[in-house]
């Protein structure tokens, strides 16, 4: 049976790999085998350390849950010193995501990354707010996200993956801004703007006011986007929103996803996607699918 795929180039031993900022960087090491994915997403970076917005920063709603943790993180320096070798160590391929709130910080934080050795790809979180654009996200506009994309493309050596935001109004018209400013693959997607409130103190829930829907309650609405771009694009797609067993992970496929990203599902379950990866192997054992990629985009519309 054979579980490898291959995205821009990058070969992975099977399609599951965790999505950004949901599994440290290396300290996941302590948990679980972190050798078990296809590849390892890093925490977002920017060019300076960020603190993060104020707490509190995650909150559970009935079927996922909130976040604003506001990408903090040791800066990209930080990263590539202190992070990057014992990712290193697992051997497994690396993604490392780069953020920033100005198009060139972008292409900054790429230019440093681009120094370190044993880094396979970039994904390119375009879902950082824009300051010098009013604190809107890079990636609810066309034009910025073509910019943004080909600005670390511009800068790198390695194949870019931009990840889109699910927050705009037509996610082909981002993607093709995507694909035009030379992405070799796009994530699909980051999480829904949303608000909680609580009641007993008339307050919102998250310190930051506003932040990102994940886990199971989106998982339909991410499908639609997935969905919705394959059938405009040949481009990689790598599935990020809900997907919290080999369940979730085998529709995406089906749909046409190339490889899937659990996120929210890692912090109450650090071993489940070498769960997913079994259940995915049983799966094509009693389909007697001999080739993951036979299956992939074999939904039948
Ligand atoms: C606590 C938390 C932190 C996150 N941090 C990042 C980040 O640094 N960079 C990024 O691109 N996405 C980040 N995300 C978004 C996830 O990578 C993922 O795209 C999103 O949560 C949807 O997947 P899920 O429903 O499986 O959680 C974060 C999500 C959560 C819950």
């Amino acid at each position: 049976m054979n579980m490898e795929v291959e995205i821009a180039g990058i070969k992975l031993s099977n399609p599951v790999m965790n999505a950004s900022g949901t599994f440290g960087q290396a300290e996941y090491a302590s948990y679980t085998d972190i050798t078990a994915p296809g590849a390892v997403v890093a925490k977002s970076v920017t060019l300076e350390p960020r603190l993060g917005n104020p707490p509190p920063r995650i909150a559970e709603t009935s079927c996922g849950a909130m976040n604003s943790v506001g990408i903090q993180n040791g800066g990209v320096r930080n990263f590539v010193d202190d992070k990057l070798p014992a990712m290193r160590a697992a051997g497994v391929p690396i993604i490392a995501s780069i953020a920033g709130t100005s198009a060139e910080e972008y292409g900054e934080v790429a230019a440093i990354l681009e120094e370190a050795e044993g880094i396979a790809a970039y994904e390119v979180n375009i879902s950082c707010p824009n300051i010098e654009a009013g604190g809107k996200a890079f990636g609810v506009y066309a034009g910025e996200t073509r910019r943004v994309t080909r600005i670390v493309k511009d800068a790198a050596t390695r194949p870019v993956i931009v990840k889109l935001s699910p927050n705009v109004t037509d996610i082909t018209e981002i993607a093709a801004a995507a694909a035009d400013g030379g992405a070799d693959a796009l994530t699909i997607a980051n999480t829904y703007l949303g608000l909680a409130v609580d009641l007993d103190t008339g307050r919102p829930v998250l310190g930051n006011v506003l932040g990102g829907l994940s886990g199971p309650a989106i998982k339909p609405i991410t499908q639609r986007l997935v969905y919705e771009v394959r059938h405009v694009m040949d481009i990689p797609i790598i599935a990020s929103g809900g997907i919290a067993n080999y369940k979730d992970a085998l529709e995406y496929l089906m749909i046409g996803a190339n490889a899937v990203q659990a996120g929210l599902a890692n912090l109450s379950r650090p071993d489940v996607m070498a769960e997913m990866i079994v259940g995915i192997q049983n799966f094509m054992e009693q389909r007697h699918i001999e080739d993951i990629n036979e299956f992939i985009g074999s939904l039948r519309d």
